[in-house]
């Protein structure tokens, strides 16, 4: 990306789509071949305002995010039964846009990591090897001992650490690296989303996890794209599909550096947020605006059936991204 230092107000200068204009594109994804950056160019001419389905830029196929996307299923409450993960820390090359690749630090091969659930009153024990070349750890949110919170045991190339403790409190919650230079261990992308079952269980639903994220790609501390669940445009590109007669259960947590907060937008609905979701408490709305390490259980019972957009409701963020379309089928 040297060729291309750009900075992110450069980047998206004029506010115009990203890929509204030939130069921008250029810009954005210096992989895309000079005839799909033209036939982007051309599609904008023909006035396609929204950016949805097949043509949109974004990496990867319509399944690769299903295991970040969906959780693991609840358990019932059974104090004392142990979960057990096992994560290892990678360095490896992802990419974040179409073309553009990012050398991410990762649990599990993947930016965010894999979603760990448990259900209150579980003995949580996660295996952490770390298979990267820097040192780094396991920092979780919630309620646990000292030793257990991943700041000074240290595990350096090559070794292992078990953390256990108790999962509580129920709720939403996030995990992330807590090595210094702390900000770089989470920009270059190692953490993840953390989801506690309350004892009693909360009402069946279509259940998703989005973890909000971004990526400098070019290294001069502001991110170049942001999406949830690592790619930038993926859900624009492979809308998800959910059914209106059923609500829709989002675990979301902001993971994003270098911005000091960030925001999910729906369009045609309201939702039911749960800040934290450790409590009954919740604001009905159609925005959220969360802080670093924020994050919260969203519920959607749509009323219309068709597509319908959310995005970070910074807009520049979305044109760098963070955007995507639910599907909602009968
Ligand atoms: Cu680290
Ligand atoms: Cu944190």
């Amino acid at each position: 990306m040297s060729k291309f230092r750009v900075t992110r107000r450069q980047l998206i200068v004029g506010g115009a789509p990203l890929v509204a204009s030939v130069p921008l594109a250029k810009l954005a994804f210096p992989g895309i071949a000079h005839a799909e950056r033209l036939s982007i160019h051309q599609g904008h001419q023909h006035g396609h305002a929204a950016m949805i389905g097949a043509e949109v830029p974004a990496p990867g196929g319509p399944h690769d995010l299903d295991h970040l996307l969906y959780p693991p299923e609840p358990l019932p409450h059974e104090p004392g039964r142990v979960r057990d993960y096992h994560l290892t820390a990678i360095d490896k090359e992802i990419e974040v846009a179409a073309g553009v690749t990012y050398a991410a630090w990762t649990y599990d091969g993947t930016a965010p990591g894999t979603v760990i659930r448990a259900t209150e009153d579980d003995l949580l024990r996660v295996r952490f090897t770390n298979s990267g070349s820097h040192p780094h750890t396991i920092h979780f949110h919630g309620i646990h001992p000292a030793n257990m919170d991943g700041v000074f045991e240290i595990v350096n190339p090559g070794e292992e650490f078990t953390y256990e403790f108790p999962a509580r409190p129920y709720g939403m919650h996030l995990y992330h690296c807590h090595a210094t230079p702390l900000k770089k261990h989470i920009h270059k992308g190692l953490y993840g989303a953390f989801i506690i079952d309350p004892p009693e269980a909360r009402p069946p639903a279509q259940e998703l996890v989005m973890v909000m994220n971004g990526f400098d790609t070019d290294g001069d501390g502001s991110n170049n794209f942001y999406a949830v669940n690592g790619p930038a445009f993926y859900y624009a590109k492979y809308p998800i599909t959910v059914s209106r007669s059923r609500t829709v259960r989002i675990y979301l947590a902001n993971l994003t550096e270098f911005d000091l907060v960030n925001s999910l937008h729906l369009h045609g609905d309201f939702f039911r947020y749960y800040p934290t979701g450790s409590s009954d408490f919740f604001e009905y709305t159609d925005t959220v605006m969360l802080c670093q390490g924020q994050r919260g259980i969203l519920e959607i019972d749509f009323a219309h059936t068709g597509l319908f957009m959310f995005h970070a409701h910074q807009s520049e963020f979305a044109e760098l991204g963070w955007m995507g379309f639910f599907n909602v089928t009968d």
